[in-house]
């Protein structure tokens, strides 16, 4: 039974425990109608209430599979986008509140990626020579224009495995919206700096020459994740002359140098695992967002394992934290009583190119 939906103004100002209580009794009454989905970014205040955690690439997987009506999703706007797009049509997938966007993503955008397509389009034949590579980090358009022009999508898990892909199909990659991740992916499959030149959007040719153009292999979109940015070689020089043994592990979106003298690079899910399975006693330095290493620190401590945060400053992805207890008891309230709040919906068209780019990903990793 649909009632009129209940205002978000009245949680606005609850407190944190009376939100817990009511986050539970809703999910109670919705039962197996509903699932939560959490990235490991999210706070504690809502990431405990989740029925599946993962990286990108892993809540995909279960976005694609679980049988639930209403599909929650505690994380950013893209990552419900790919839920909605992968799930069945009747199910539901909803973003508790609509401001959790990621800055990252935002800095491709389609009216740019189809300018940089007519331009290098000037220099050759776009389709026929580049694979259009998007990070999943990014708007649910820009897999739809992947999906078009026999592109592809990759996480952090799958970035060499997908950028393979696409060599074997086509000699040049256009990689956005993540310079990062592309330059780390290149470099560990052997291609030089000089082969991987940064595409700039804002400029005329992306600021590069025709000969520069031609002799890529790798166009680098200007973007990065302003969290992962923090991360400076100099944290890792400190923390190894202090702790000659301890152990150094980075995210991809780290800065190119960062992973460089990182003892391990990989995705949030690698990164946990990674620690998980060290031996007792040993002394981690881990780069990458604030309450993934906090939760981590906690976990490790009965094992005797430290785990340090890679920054003096405090890098928390400020908008992935915009799904709070609130937020979070608003929307199952509202779900609870039979009305729909939120919910992200990508317009057919674009879901039906999208889901081109990401099943090719699914397919290959
Ligand atoms: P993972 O896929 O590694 O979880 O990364 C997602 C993300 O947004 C990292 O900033
Ligand atoms: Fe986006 Fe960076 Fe936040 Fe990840 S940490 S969601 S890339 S802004």
């Amino acid at each position: 039974m649909q009632t009129t939906a209940i205002k978000f103004e009245r949680f606005q100002h609850s407190q944190d425990e009376e939100c817990q209580q009511r986050i539970i009794a809703a999910k109670e009454k919705l039962g197996k109608k509903l699932v939560i989905l959490g990235h490991h970014y999210q706070g504690e205040g809502v990431y405990r209430h989740a029925d599946y955690t993962g990286d990108s690439l892993k809540l995909s997987r279960y976005a694609a599979e679980v049988d639930a009506q209403y599909i929650v999703f505690l994380g950013v706007h893209f990552m419900a986008e790919v839920a909605d797009i992968l799930s069945r049509p009747d199910q539901i997938a909803i973003l508790p509140d609509l401001a959790a966007g990621c800055s990252m993503a935002d800095m491709a955008n389609l009216a740019k990626v189809e300018r940089s397509y007519r331009e290098l389009n000037k220099v050759l034949d776009f389709d026929e020579t580049i694979t259009p590579l998007t990070y999943i980090n990014s708007a649910a358009d820009l897999k739809a224009f992947c999906g078009e022009h026999g592109g592809i999508v990759c996480t952090s898990t799958n970035a060499t495995k997908m950028l393979e892909w696409s060599f074997a199909r086509r000699e040049k990659v256009l990689f956005f919206p993540d310079q990062n991740l592309g330059r780390w992916s290149g470099h560990k499959m052997g291609i030089p700096l000089e082969q991987m030149p940064v595409w700039d959007p804002d400029q005329p040719m992306g600021g590069l020459t025709e000969e520069e153009i031609k002799n890529a292999k790798i166009l680098l979109w200007k973007g990065h994740c302003a969290v992962h940015q923090m991360f400076r070689p100099q944290n890792i020089i400190k923390f190894r002359n202090e702790h000659p043994d301890g152990i150094v592990i980075s995210h991809p979106e780290a800065p190119f140098e960062v992973c460089l003298q990182s003892d391990y690079v990989g995705s949030t899910e690698y990164i946990l695992k990674t620690v998980r399975e060290a031996p007792a006693g040993t002394r981690w330095l881990v780069g990458t967002e604030l309450n993934l290493v906090n939760r981590l620190a906690e976990e490790m401590k009965p094992q005797g394992k430290t785990v340090q945060f890679m920054s003096h400053v405090v890098c928390e992805c400020s908008t992935m934290a915009r799904i709070d207890p609130q937020h979070l008891a608003w929307t199952l309230e509202n779900l609870a009583e039979g009305n729909v709040v939120n919910q992200i919906k990508v317009p057919e068209n674009e879901a039906k190119l999208a889901i081109l780019a990401l099943q090719r990903m699914l397919d290959a990793s």
